[in-house]
């Protein structure tokens, strides 16, 4: 078959139509800018306390003050409170010469104070408006408290577990994460960035560290073209086009080159075709790790790579400040370049209204009012019953009856009011979640025995340490076995600790940490009604436990209103509708494992033999796959039609099925449609997410949901990195998850 393709004009994102008169404020104050203050804009500190990376012991105080005052300093990350941001801003807008106000940073990541679950919790939400109105809540609370950049969302498609910052991300797929993109953009900055409640967003990590190999943090990254533009850039260019003003590059090395100092990415790619006029920061001092990556011989070195490949601002690592202006001095850096990146900078300083009010965000009775608020708390605790998945619910054990049983609750997260913040709690305080614990103590038409089992952890740690986890002191073993025994249910509640997963803390091993699996497997010898509550960041490895328990819960670190949103959907107040937006294991083994994967040459076993893609020790199939999530009730699927069997290039393909509830309750799907392009110049995934609707049904009711699939949807990139649509044969499948089978298909002529 021939393989006639359109390619499709490189669209160019100019994400915001510049405005005529801050493109001239810019150019006046870049005419009277000395090259050190240039620099100086490009100069992010981290300040005096909070540290989410390795700074100097005594935190370099005395300079940074030294520099803020000389106007040096273009922004902060870490410093927050209004007062104490105001503190920093006036010494930039009244001390310098030029006062231009810093822009202040902070890992708004799932929240400020009030805590939503994990970004990859909220992913599982599938609920657009949900993860919006979340980022809509963190930005409020970060604004009122003086910061007005997040560096978030995490847009880093990943497919390895093992890497320990999956929680921060949208998991494996980039469709999916490309609607998840938009909406957190949407969410953060709002219509109107100006305003006091929204803050710039910031797309991190550019690009590709979600395949740092083997998981291991910091890792080399070697992909091919297809995947980078595929599968890596896709959230990144939706963040883009969804008007994002910042974006982040990263620790990792792209096939050879650190990102930071990578033209190709920055410069052609974000810049050049996308049009992106916001302004890129260096990761915490990734501008001087090009020196241990053997990419620059020094700081000069590195100062000049990361500035001509387009990264505007260096994060608390000392280069800029120390060799840019002397670089420009000299001739190796054209001062052009600098104009670039404080142009850049300046430019979104000003869309957020910083030079007409630079105190806007320091008001310390809206920063009182706002954070914490009662309405903040009804959102994530929306968002949360949102994010839980059911993963397996066996004979119907849950929901659990409201009356008349004796629950046994066990397990040392049950009771753990930190561990369900995650690790990215840094304005958030310790114990201040909503423990399951105190969720069930809510029935009180049950009788709660809490029996909390050995410790998850050894000791509290905190966001800088290694955890150590609990191997050996198995004290509180009895009193669980005491508390099953008699139980009409056991509900055990297992997992991650919260300081297991985030930045820094990837794993080799992706089953329950610690005592965890013997405690489950002796609690089950003598009570195995057990509904299972996994408290986690990434997929995790749990063959055991779906091979002999009942019932099975994803609740993730759910953030501050955590408890109550477990004990409503256990309860049944609340019928789950959350999907898995990363495929779990069978063992760690299989991983990297994803939906999206390509056939091979050898997919079955045929022949009956060893010779074809497989291990032979366990099955090619994950234990659950990407988009799977039971609710209460069950939802049937038919009459998958399309409107045509042929298409010509450019008419729209239009898909329809109907949707059935057949249980006995209320109850929400995500209906999801893949695609499969059956041949390509290029080989194709044996499935690709192409559209999803988050639909609720009445016990009975049907729905017709209609999908359309086009030009933007049906093509791909090729080597090239052009986007191209080829003609032939596609299928369509359409349901509950990446495995539904039902199908048609159609031809594109
Ligand atoms: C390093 C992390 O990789 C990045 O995501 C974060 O925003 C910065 N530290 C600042 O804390």
């Amino acid at each position: 078959m021939t393989l006639a393709s359109i390619k499709i004009q490189a669209q160019n994102y100019n994400t915001m139509t510049k405005n005529p008169s801050i493109e001239k404020k810019i150019d006046s104050l870049l005419s009277i800018m000395t090259v050190e203050e240039k620099v100086g804009q490009m100069n992010q500190y981290n300040g005096f306390w909070d540290v989410t990376g390795p700074a100097p012991a005594d935190g370099n105080s005395a300079l940074k003050y030294e520099h803020l005052r000389k106007g040096w300093v273009g922004s902060m990350l870490n410093v927050r409170g209004a007062k104490d941001v105001r503190a920093v801003q006036k010494i930039a807008v009244e001390d310098t010469r030029l006062g231009i106000p810093l822009i202040i940073g902070f890992d708004v990541i799932h929240g400020y104070k009030t805590l939503s679950p994990i970004p990859l919790a909220e992913s599982a939400s599938w609920d657009l408006q949900a993860i919006e109105r979340s980022a809509q809540v963190a930005a409020a609370e970060a604004s009122a408290a003086g910061i007005n950049w997040t560096f978030a969302p995490m847009v880093d498609v990943t497919r390895d577990a093992r890497w320990g910052r999956v929680m921060e991300g949208a998991g494996e797929d980039p469709f999916l994460g490309s609607r998840i993109a938009e909406a957190r953009v949407k969410g953060f900055q709002g219509e109107d960035l100006s305003a006091v409640n929204t803050i710039a967003a910031c797309a991190k990590h550019f690009a590709a560290y979600g395949f740092s190999e083997a998981g291991k943090e910091y890792n080399t990254v070697d992909i091919g073209t297809s995947t980078l533009h595929n599968v890596v850039l896709p959230p990144f260019k939706a963040a883009a086009k969804a008007g994002i003003r910042t974006f982040m590059n990263s620790f990792n090395e792209l096939n050879g080159v650190p990102v930071t100092g990578n033209s190709y990415l920055q410069r052609d790619i974000l810049k050049g075709d996308w049009g992106f006029d916001g302004f890129v920061v260096s990761d915490w001092a990734s501008i001087n790790e090009m020196i241990l990556w053997g990419h620059a011989k020094d700081k000069k070195e590195a100062a000049q790579k990361a500035v001509t490949a387009g990264s505007d601002m260096d994060m608390e690592g000392y280069v800029y400040i120390e060799a840019l202006a002397k670089l420009v001095k000299d001739g190796t850096v054209r001062e052009s370049l600098l104009d670039d990146a404080v142009g850049r900078i300046l430019r979104v300083k000003f869309e957020l209204g910083l030079f007409d009010d630079p105190y806007k965000y320091c008001d310390e009775a809206r920063e009182k009012d706002v954070i914490g608020n009662a309405k903040h708390h009804e959102a994530v605790l929306d968002m949360a019953k949102k994010s839980i998945v059911l993963l397996k619910n066996d004979n119907n054990l849950l929901p659990l009856k409201k009356t008349g049983q004796k629950i046994a609750l066990i397990g040392a997260l049950a009771s753990d009011k930190s561990s369900p913040l995650g690790s990215w709690r840094i304005a958030s305080d310790d114990e201040t979640a909503v423990s399951v614990l105190e969720g069930m103590k809510a029935y009180q038409d049950n009788e709660l025995v809490y029996a909390q089992g050995p410790k998850v952890a050894m000791e509290q740690t905190s966001f800088l340490q290694e955890v150590k986890i609990n191997t050996s002191d198995n004290k509180g073993f009895e009193d669980a076995i005491k508390a099953a025994k008699t139980a009409d249910v056991v509900v055990m509640v297992l997992g991650e600790y919260g300081f297991q997963t985030g930045e820094g803390r990837s794993r080799t091993n992706l089953e329950l940490p610690g005592l965890q699996q013997e405690l489950l497997e002796t609690i089950y010898d003598v009570n195995p009604n057990i509904v299972l509550v996994l408290n986690n960041g990434r997929p995790l490895a749990i063959s055991w436990a779906d091979a002999h328990i009942p019932a099975i819960v994803e609740a993730w670190q759910l953030g501050t209103q955590t408890g109550h949103a477990v004990a409503q959907v256990l309860y049944g107040d609340y019928n789950p509708s959350g999907k898995l937006p990363m495929t779990f294991p069978r063992t760690v083994g299989q991983v990297p494992i994803y939906y999206n994967y390509k056939n091979t040459g050898r997919p079955s076993n045929k022949d009956n033999n060893v010779f074809w893609s497989h291990y032979v020790d366990v099955e090619n199939t994950p234990l659950y796959p990407f988009g799977h999530g039971l609710s209460y009730t069950t939802f049937e699927y038919s009459d998958l039609k399309l409107n045509k069997a042929n298409y010509a290039q450019k008419e729209d393909v239009k898909v329809s099925v109907k949707v059935t509830n057949t249980g006995k309750v209320t109850g929400k799907e995500v209906v999801q449609l893949y695609i499969r392009d059956l041949v390509g110049s290029i080989t194709r995934p044996v499935k690709e997410l192409k559209g999803f609707e988050l639909i609720e049904l009445k016990a009975g009711e049907t729905k017709t949901i209609n999908f359309v699939l086009n030009k933007e949807t049906l093509g791909y990139y090729n080597n090239q990195g052009e986007y191209i649509v080829e003609m032939g044969d596609f299928e369509v499948f359409v349901g509950g998850s990446s495995v539904t089978t039902l199908k048609s298909d159609f031809t594109l002529e």
